[in-house]
């Protein structure tokens, strides 16, 4: 063990309460940093106590609670039953069509342990990778739950990827097992799944079985050895197991992400820090009370917010939440709030996106509804836009809710920068603080801490114990990405640039990179540029993300057809937005699809996308010094102007 890791700390006192409140000013942990995370560990039942609270010596690959064992599945289900909490709605299940489950504690724990014997049925063994392709149902969490319980690292993908996008993920963890569904309901119409899943699978030889959810009750294609449905292999297994424990840096999980190229980066979290610091944030950012709240995010599974804070933190600290299937909007623009009501729900957290897309609907609508015991609303995914915070504020929170912006990020695997309640007063627009136990700074490109009032580059300056743990199967992608731009000062990159305000509070100013922003969705420029040149009529292609309304930015692409391409502009951008679309799913579809003689570009050939941007946006285009040829501006310009 290095000499800087030996900070040996296990506290005697009791495991802090969720919810309880921490010590210390926000972002002040300090010297106490370790001694604090060990008070948070606390939180969870360990099978063997950890002696090392962070070992750094190898950074940036951090090692949390060395020496640790734990089972996160048991943390976040068999602990609560056994403490007399089996009765306890773990989750109220709400399907698009209006079916709805009720699942205690008990019955989670019950099908839990079902499908973690059916994995093992399976032949699958701890350390095998399971891709996990499902809608919002309860299947979803328990199959989460049953890998975490066998120490198989899960990689879920989001229901909406394309066939192409879950192949690669598949391909990139070499996946054993594949959950998916039958279909899905989306806007009251059931959609197939499994068709798109087999088309992933075809070329994927390390995928042995698929496990098929019958959730639509459409018909499916199947192929006999492989496919087996949960409803025959899963009901037909003892609801009892034994959970066994786990080292600390146990994976718990890969999930994809987009980056500043073209291939999406496995991000890789365990099990100890991670679900430490998830049931800390939750219990702590939402004040939550087991006893008392009925908690509800919106997001899906598919991304980092659903995994932390609907499966893990939630089920650490004993929540009662409520699970929604589908669109906001279906089968009317009120049926987020008639949930809210019908369940009494008193924390809400969601997207910026979402809020603003309500705020189209109209206030009149949430004025329908008794939305009364709303106590705290959070926002995720995007700088939220102070007008869209005093409309959540005041339309879904009553003027009286606090609503606390929350700053993070796939790979922090939970909240880093967060108002706490019952803090100094809010600041609509503004993360604010780095939570206890956080340190956060906005720096220069020297890498030195810049003043009040000014604005840079945000980078985290110490571990935390939800970091990522790597890039899955590529270390140097994980230290290039994140680790080298600020390697003098050992800081990590999060990407985002940030400003101090004059109280040295700090506000996210959204990706200083090349990755775009679309609803809260990460989407790199270079994964839908590359999706754009796979066309047959594609020359070339360059994207940028432009500011709307909505959606905080949108997809806009320029592209170059290949010579002897005689197609007009209408046709070309369907053709294009619906072939994006098909390689990586709906949500990178493209606006706007503009056709170009020429491509601005530097004298390295770099795409100059600031010059893009202010076409986009319809500015004025800035300072063309750099680019090779100055009158490429004037070109794309009349290009557009005459509709060409
Ligand atoms: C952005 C989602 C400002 C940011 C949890 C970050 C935010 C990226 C906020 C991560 C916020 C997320 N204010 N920007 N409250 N929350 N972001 O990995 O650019 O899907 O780097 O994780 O979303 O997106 P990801």
């Amino acid at each position: 063990m290095s000499p800087r890791s030996d900070h040996r700390v296990r506290s005697d006192s009791p495991p802090t309460a969720a919810g309880e409140a921490v010590p210390g000013q926000p972002g002040q942990a300090g010297d106490d940093r370790l001694a604090f995370w060990a008070r948070q560990a606390e939180r969870l039942h360990w099978d063997t106590e950890w002696t090392t609270v962070l070992d750094w010596s190898d950074a940036p690959f951090a090692r949390w609670f060395v020496g640790g064992r734990l089972n996160v599945a048991y943390n976040c289900v068999d602990r609560h039953v056994e403490a007399g909490h089996g009765d306890q709605v773990a989750f109220h299940w709400e399907g698009e069509p209006g079916d709805t489950r009720t699942i205690t504690y008990a019955d989670l724990r019950r099908e839990v342990c079902k499908t973690a014997n059916a994995l093992l049925s399976l032949g699958l063994t701890a350390g095998d990778r399971v891709a996990i392709q499902l809608p919002m149902i309860p299947e979803a969490v328990f199959a989460m739950l049953a890998c975490a319980r066998l120490g198989l690292p899960h990689s879920v993908v989001f229901g909406g990827f394309s066939p192409a996008a879950l192949q690669s993920r598949i391909e990139d963890a070499e996946a054993r097992l594949l959950i998916t569904s039958d279909g899905q309901y989306r806007r009251g119409r059931a959609e197939p799944m499994k068709a798109g899943t087999d088309e992933a699978t075809r070329n994927t030889p390390c995928v042995e079985h698929v496990l098929v959810v019958r959730r639509t009750g459409i018909d499916v294609p199947w192929t006999d050895g492989r496919d087996l449905w949960w409803h025959e292999l899963v009901d037909a297994q003892s609801d009892q197991h034994t959970p066994e424990d786990f080292d600390a840096e146990h994976p718990l999980f890969i999930l994809y992400t987009s980056g500043t190229t073209g291939r999406p980066k496995g991000i890789l979290h365990t099990s100890g820090g991670y679900l430490t610091q998830a049931a800390y944030t939750h219990g702590t950012v939402f004040g939550l009370d087991p006893e008392a709240d009925v908690y509800w995010c919106t997001a899906d599974i598919g991304w980092i917010t659903g995994h932390s804070y609907i499966v893990y933190g939630p089920l650490a600290n004993r929540t009662t939440s409520v699970m929604y299937e589908g669109t906001p909007n279906t089968p009317h623009e009120g049926r987020h709030f008639e949930i809210i009501e019908k369940y009494g729900v008193t924390v809400y957290y969601t997207a910026p996106t979402l809020i603003r897309t309500f705020m189209k609907w109209g206030e009149d609508v949430p004025a329908r509804y008794d939305l009364s015991s709303i106590g705290v609303l959070g926002s995720v995914g995007e700088p939220i836009n102070p007008e869209a915070w005093r409309w959540y504020r005041k339309h879904i929170g009553g003027d009286r809710a606090p609503v606390v912006d929350t700053w993070w990020q796939t790979e922090t695997g939970t909240i880093m920068i967060a108002p706490l309640p019952g803090g100094p007063a809010a600041k609509p627009g503004s993360a604010q603080t780095p939570l206890p136990g956080i340190s956060a700074k906005v720096v220069d490109d020297q890498g030195r801490q810049v003043g009040k009032g000014e604005s840079g580059y945000l980078v985290l300056d110490q571990p935390w114990p939800s970091m990522l743990r790597g890039v899955w199967g590529d270390d140097d992608r994980y230290r290039e990405t994140y680790w080298s731009r600020f390697a003098a000062q050992g800081h990590y990159f999060a990407g985002d640039g940030a400003r101090y305000d004059e109280d040295g509070d700090i506000w996210l100013l959204g990706r200083v990179d090349d990755v775009m922003n679309v609803s809260g969705h990460r989407i790199s420029t270079a994964e839908v540029e590359s999706a754009l040149v796979s066309h047959p009529a594609v020359a070339e292609a360059a994207v940028v993300g432009a500011s709307d309304a909505t959606t905080g930015q949108a997809i806009v692409a320029f592209v170059i057809l290949r010579g002897g391409t005689v197609w007009s502009a209408g046709d070309v951008s369907g053709a294009l937005r619906e072939h994006v679309a098909q390689e990586i799913g709906p949500i990178a579809k493209p606006r706007q699809i503009m056709v170009v003689p020429e491509l601005p570009k530097t004298r390295s050939g770099k795409i100059m996308r600031r010059l893009l941007r202010d076409v986009a946006e319809n500015r004025e285009v800035g300072d063309v010094t750099t680019l090779a040829d100055a009158s490429v501006m004037d070109l794309i310009n009349a290009g557009l102007a005459d509709g060409s």
